[in-house]
Formats: structure tokens, sequence, C-alpha cells
């Protein structure tokens, strides 16, 4: 091929990246927007599905799949509902935007409140933020507000802050709460289930996922039957949600301590979406189960030496559950899997470096390195 050919290729390639359409544009027709909502982006969505061959052989799924969700902007799922929610904040005139978090959302919210010029509140449990996540919110110039309690208890406290704000009489612009029991925050992740879909040509037979606030296995679940009922889709998968041990099996209103370990896995004591998870779980014949700390830390290594994916501890309960059911015979064996990794591995540097050995040391020498690495 001549010079000048590659050349027009590689530049009509990438004016076809530059059409991409956005998230909001491209499924416009299944969320709550409207010629009033501003149409904003940070590149959302989009994210790759991985056949996990490595892995899906190792543990007998030979049609394993990984939704890598931490190709997102800010390194997690949550920019696909925080995209909307913040356009919906942005279209009703709020000043603001405050979420309770355990450093995912709140990241989210620092980029595309600072992206758009929202002053930006984040209440945190203190201590119990993975580093990567509390900085990305910082250096975004979110004020970011440490309580002692945990995530339920952040959360009762902003929820009633934002009530009290917006109560009757009060003439100032409104703060929005971005939490996923704003329902913008759900319409928007939702997305992520269309994806799968146009990626397999059809729903998988089982979607795997990680369940905190039980936020997203909802919002899939939506996803998958949107596309049915629109006839894109013939059928809608069983939905497998894995929530860490020692967080409140999904019953409303079950009490939790703080978790002990920082920030391996997303300990809810109080799912807000719980409801609409059971109806996801029951609807879909699936089941919402525990994984341990340590079955979610060996996934997460296996997901990074097998497939070369660094997903962030909480995202490898999909995979460590899907292993389970698989171990006990649960699953059929020929059936396509896609298990969500909701975030990036880099967010958590601590846990990181406690599940490697130290790098091995040399002198910047031929013979020491090779001694090192006993070549
Ligand atoms: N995976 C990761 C990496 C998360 O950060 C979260 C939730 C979940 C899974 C669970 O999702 O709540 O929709 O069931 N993180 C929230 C936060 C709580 O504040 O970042 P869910």
């Amino acid at each position: 091929m001549r010079m000048s050919e590659v050349l027009r290729q590689l530049l009509q390639q990438r004016s076809t990246a530059e059409a991409r359409p956005r998230l909001m544009e491209r499924y416009a027709a299944f969320l709550p927007i409207n010629d009033a909502t501003p149409n904003i982006s940070l590149g959302e969505g989009y994210t790759p599905l991985i056949h996990a061959r490595n892995l899906g052989r190792m543990i007998g799924c030979p049609l394993l799949h990984l939704k890598v969700e931490g190709a997102n902007p800010t390194g997690s799922f949550k920019d696909r509902g925080m995209v909307v929610a913040v356009a919906k904040a942005l279209e009703k005139g709020s000043r603001a935007i405050v979420c309770a978090s355990t450093g995912n959302t709140a990241a989210s919210a620092a980029a595309y409140g600072a992206a758009v010029g929202l002053e930006v509140a984040v209440v945190l449990p203190r201590g119990q933020i993975a580093a990567g996540k509390l900085l990305q919110a910082q250096v975004a110039g979110a004020r970011v507000v440490g309580v002692d309690g945990n995530f339920d208890q952040a959360l009762a406290a902003v929820v009633g802050m934002v009530d009290r704000h917006t109560g009757s009489g009060s003439a100032a612009r409104p703060i929005t709460l971005v939490n996923s029991l704003n329902p913008h925050r759900l319409a928007g992740q939702k997305t992520a289930a269309y994806e799968v879909c146009e990626d397999l040509g059809g729903a998988p037979d089982y979607l795997a996922i990680p369940v905190g606030n039980a936020g997203n296995i909802s919002a899939y679940w939506q996803g998958f039957t949107d596309y049915r009922d629109a006839g894109l889709v013939e059928t809608r998968p069983v939905m497998l949600g894995f929530q860490a041990a020692g967080a409140a099996p999904l019953v409303v209103g079950h009490p939790i301590e703080a978790p002990r370990t920082v920030a391996t896995a997303i300990r809810i004591g109080n799912p807000a979406s719980a409801e609409k998870a059971l109806r996801a779980k029951d609807e879909s014949g699936g089941v919402i189960e525990a994984v341990t700390d340590e079955e979610i830390l060996a996934a997460y290594r296996d997901i990074a030496r097998h497939e070369g994916i660094f997903c962030e501890p909480a995202s490898a309960a999909s995979v460590a559950g899907v292993r389970k059911l698989a171990a006990e015979g649960r699953l059929d064996p020929g059936a396509t899997i896609v298990c969500v990794l909701t975030g990036h591995g880099l967010k958590d540097p601590d846990t990181a470096s406690g599940s490697v050995e130290p790098p091995l040391e040399a002198s910047a020498t031929i013979d020491s390195v090779t001694m090192a690495l006993g070549w």
C-alpha cells in the first residue's frame, strides 16, 4: 500500500472516532433527556467487552466475557449515570451536586461537576476510602467531608441535608443529590446493558455483577428489559449479583458494622435499590449471594494475571461469584457469561501493593540484572 493511501485511511479513521456519538446522544431514545438537556460528555461508555479465554477455561466457562467499566473517564461505571444526572441538574438550574460515597461516585461527581462548573460536595466514611478515589475527588476540586460512620450513615446525612435545603420557602437554586437514589443515575447506567447486547449480537445467558447499593444490578436489568421490549433482543440474562460477605444480605434495613479493611469490597448495610434488585433476581431466575474477601482477592489477581485486566478489588466480586457457582456445578458450561468489572485497579494502590511481592533489586549491570532474574 502506498504511503499516501495509508495516511488517507488513518485520517479517515480519526474523523470517524471524532464523529463517534456521545453516550447520551446514542441512546437518547431510552434516556430521560430532551432539547433542554445540555449535551455534556467526558467520553463515557463504549467500554470493551473482552472474551476472557484463559480465565474462562480455568473456571470451566469457556464463553466468559468481561465488561471493562474501568475504561470509563474516571475509571468506573459511575460515569454513565453521572453524565445524565449532572446534565439534568444543569437543566433544572442546580448550583451544586452532592453525594455520599465509598469513593467512585465521589470521583465521578467531582469530574463532571468540574467540567460543567457546578459546586461539588462529597461525604465519605473517614479513613475507608481507597487512595486513588479520594485523590480524584480532591484534585478535581470537590469539597470533601469525612464523617465518622459508614456509607449508610453518610448517605442518610446527605439525603437529609438535600431535603432540608429544598424545603418549602427555600429561594436558593437547588442542590442535587447524585447518588443512585437519583433516577437519572440508573437511567444512564443501563446503557452498559445495551452495549453488551450490541457486542454479543444478543443478550448473554448470565450477567454477573458486584452489588453494593444495588443500583447497578437494577440498571442493567432495566437495560436488558428495554432492549427486549423494543424487540432489539429476544431474551434477557439470568442476573447473578454478588455482595461482599459482611454486607447485609439483601434485606432492607439490616444494619452493618463499618468495614474492617479499606475498600476491598463495597459493604453496604441498607442497599437503596434493594427492592429493584430483588425484582431483577426473581424475574430473571437469578441469585444474589455473598463472596468472601479471600475469594474476591483471588479473582482480582487472576483477572490481571490471566487476562491482563487490572480491575479494582470490589469489581472482582462478579468473577469470584461466577467461579464459585461454576465450581458448585450451578452454571451451564456452554453458556455465554458476562462479568461486569465495575472499576479500575489503579484506584486502590494499597490493596494492589498488599497482594504482590516487593520488586527484585539489582545493580544497573547486565550481570546483576541477569542474576536477580535467575536467567
Ligand atoms: N463496584 C464498585 C467499584 C463500586 O464503587 C460500587 C459502588 C459497586 C460496585 C456497587 O454498585 O452500589 O450500584 O450496587 N460504589 C458506590 C460509591 C457505593 O459510592 O462509589 P451499586
